[in-house]
């Protein structure tokens, strides 16, 4: 059945524009009193509504009342949502000036988290994953990627992986996995940085092949994670064995995003502690650069170069982050609005980073603009001008067309 949206104050269909580099607003097309036919779950045609609806006579028509601004539905390219518990004690603790040393060693951090999800089954795990999606739909998110990495043994990454599918199939968002058993070296191994990797690739990631839990896998590169030169052994491999390749790079310290482009990663993640020389290297490369301004705003750090890496000519993305320590809010448009503000960057750069290009970095071809024969993937804002979007700083919310 055919159906029309519209007619649309505004439509931003995100086209024609580069995947990389600095965007300025008089760039994005906007077509005004918009229609989108819809057929399927697919997009047949975007332009007038008046037009569409002449030549498709027979076509169901879903009248828009009022103000509307479409968009395609943003897409979070990194979130950490699939896990159980809570780590306000550690937020506590951060505002009381804790450092991340003291944390840990008070029985919080990313292992706290680990203990807290495996003491959950799958089932409830499933339950509280399916949650956070619906929170991150009523707020316009439609595709989202989810890691594994609070399981950290063959047996409990498994289990997330498996929830994470099982949610996917409950829900309207579109789920993407993503394996992170390289978060961090699991306190209840017994032995090296370099033997947990090694088990991981002989253990772990064959398995994910055969019950198709995920095509990606990432790697935490930091001090207190994993080193460079065991990460790019470990990425290498992984990408013989098919895997997309992401990376936790320059969060507090550099060398991930190095690692990043030499191994041919679709994405470098975080990029708060990257300098010129990252940033050139970044811009001049085909990885995505995934900032992730949620992650600064729960820890009280800067925020990524996101400026200088689109002038440098870095493809940028903006994800949530979205995770129980350093990025608890999971707000993606409230998160990108206000960073904009501290890092001047356009209203068309914003928008380009929760759409088309975060589907650049979960190497989605088929979503991120609204052109024929992409997903629709629609949310609708109340407003009549798509500057008021960012101005309300996340308090104008979209609803999904469906
Ligand atoms: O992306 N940096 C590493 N991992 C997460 C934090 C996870 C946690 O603290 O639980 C991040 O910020
Ligand atoms: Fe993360």
């Amino acid at each position: 059945m055919k159906i029309l949206h519209g007619p649309f104050t505004q439509i931003l269909p995100l086209t024609g524009l580069p995947l990389k580099g600095a965007l300025k607003d008089y760039q994005l097309q906007i077509i005004p009193d918009g229609g989108i036919m819809v057929e399927n779950g697919l997009i047949l045609a975007v332009g007038d509504f008046e037009t569409l609806r002449k030549q498709n006579l027979s076509a169901q028509i879903n009248e828009t009342k009022g103000d509307s601004v479409l968009l395609p539905g943003f897409i979070d390219c990194h979130t950490h949502i699939c896990f159980a518990g809570s780590r306000a004690k550690d937020y506590a603790m951060r505002i009381q000036g804790k450092t991340y040393l003291e944390i840990a060693k008070a029985g919080g951090g990313i292992w706290d988290s680990v203990n807290q999800t495996r003491a959950a089954d799958e089932a409830l795990l499933t339950e509280l994953l399916l949650k956070r999606i619906e929170r991150h739909l009523a707020e316009g998110v439609t595709t989202i990627e989810v890691k594994s990495g609070y399981g950290l043994s063959v047996e409990q990454e498994l289990k997330q992986l498996r929830a994470i599918k099982a949610a996917s199939t409950q829900t309207k968002a579109s789920l993407v996995a993503t394996c992170l058993a390289a978060h961090m070296v699991p306190k209840d191994f017994n032995g090296s940085q370099s033997e947990y990797l090694k088990h991981v690739l002989t253990d772990l990631l064959p398995i994910i092949k055969k019950e198709d839990l995920a095509n990606r896998v990432d790697i935490f590169i930091e001090e207190s994670a994993f080193n460079a030169e065991n990460a790019t052994i470990y990425l290498t491999k992984a990408k013989q064995m098919g895997f997309d390749i992401t990376v936790h790079a320059d969060q507090f310290t550099t060398s991930g995003s190095k690692v990043a482009v030499n191994v041919g990663a679709v994405s470098a993640d975080h990029l708060e502690a990257s300098r010129d020389e990252e940033i050139k290297l970044l811009g001049n490369s085909n990885t995505v650069a995934v900032t992730l301004p949620g992650a600064s705003l729960g820890l009280g750090m800067p925020y990524a170069p996101a400026r200088k890496l689109l002038d440098a000519g870095a493809c940028l993305a903006i994800a949530s982050d979205w995770n129980p320590g350093s990025a608890p809010m999971g707000d993606l448009l409230m998160q990108a609005a206000v960073m904009s503000a501290a890092e001047k960057l356009s209203a068309a750069e914003v928008f380009a980073g929760l759409t088309y290009r975060a589907a650049k970095a979960l190497n989605l071809t088929d979503r991120g603009i609204l052109a024929a024969g992409m997903r629709a993937d629609l949310q609708v804002y109340p407003t009549n001008d798509y500057k008021e979007i960012l101005y309300h700083q996340g308090k104008l919310r979209s609803q999904i067309v469906r």
